[in-house]
């Protein structure tokens, strides 16, 4: 199955990707980690990346677009993938349908997770993620067993630098602006499926597999 991911910072997409993938057995490709991994690299583009990443903006399309093209022609991407993050503006999207035509493949779904913006502001300033395995907790909703460090690893865990609400906030501008509408383009073509995403995680897990499920019936 190939399905794109799309929903408001802190939707809960990486929560509910990193299920779905493993659900589906094939590959999450979240541009979010793919860049933050340049970041570390410490590069001149590394560099610039993580001053836009940490203001809350884009990273310019042609570096993403070229970074996921690429991602996609690996052998684990062979039975589907799921990308999470991307597309995020109109011209992503239109590079990704170009990039499966021109392999004869097409999008199954883009997944919309809905949810207030309030919720997003009080997920993400409490989200604290592994610096070491990438787990991502959230102190009121899905805290660590034990203060402050990952069950897996017993790394101290860490809060995003853009996890701040003055870049929340500006994070929140730019979706609305840019990526609401890369909604649209999939609603136009018939390829959406909404899903109230403001449900505790483990009920939106549920409600998207039978979603999923009935789609996969109905295109059968
Ligand atoms: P990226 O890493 O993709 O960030 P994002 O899209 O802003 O998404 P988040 O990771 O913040 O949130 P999420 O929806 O995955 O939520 P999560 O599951 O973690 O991108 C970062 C930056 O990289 C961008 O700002 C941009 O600069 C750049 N970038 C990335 N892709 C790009 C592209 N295509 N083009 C250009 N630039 C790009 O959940 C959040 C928290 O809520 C967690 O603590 C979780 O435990 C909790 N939670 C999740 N679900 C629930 C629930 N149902 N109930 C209660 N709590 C929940």
């Amino acid at each position: 199955m190939r399905l794109v991911l799309l929903g408001p910072p802190g939707a809960g997409k990486g929560t509910q990707g990193s299920h779905l993938a493993v659900n589906l057995g094939v590959p999450r490709i979240s541009t979010g980690d793919m860049l933050r991994e340049q970041q570390r690299s410490g590069t001149g583009i590394g560099l610039r990346v993580a001053e836009l990443i940490d203001a809350g903006q884009l990273v310019p399309d042609a570096l993403v677009v070229e970074m996921i093209e690429r991602r996609l022609e690996s052998a684990d991407c062979g039975p589907g993938w799921l990308l999470d993050g991307f597309p995020r503006t109109v011209p992503q999207a239109r590079a990704l349908e170009q990039a499966l035509g021109a392999r004869g493949e097409r999008l199954d779904l883009a997944v919309l997770f809905e949810v207030e913006e309030e919720v997003v502001v009080w997920r993400l300033s409490l989200r604290r993620v592994c610096p070491e395995c990438g787990a991502t907790y959230h102190l009121a909703s899905h805290p660590p067993r034990s203060g402050g460090v990952c069950d897996h690893d017993d790394a101290r865990l860490v809060q995003r630098p853009d996890d701040g609400e003055r870049v929340i906030r500006e994070r929140l501008r730019v979706y609305r602006e840019q990526t609401a509408p890369v909604v649209e383009f999939y609603e136009g073509r018939g390829q959406l499926l909404r899903v109230d995403a403001s449900r505790p995680a483990d009920q939106v897990a549920a409600e998207l597999v039978v979603r999923l499920r009935e789609h996969a019936g109905s295109v059968s």
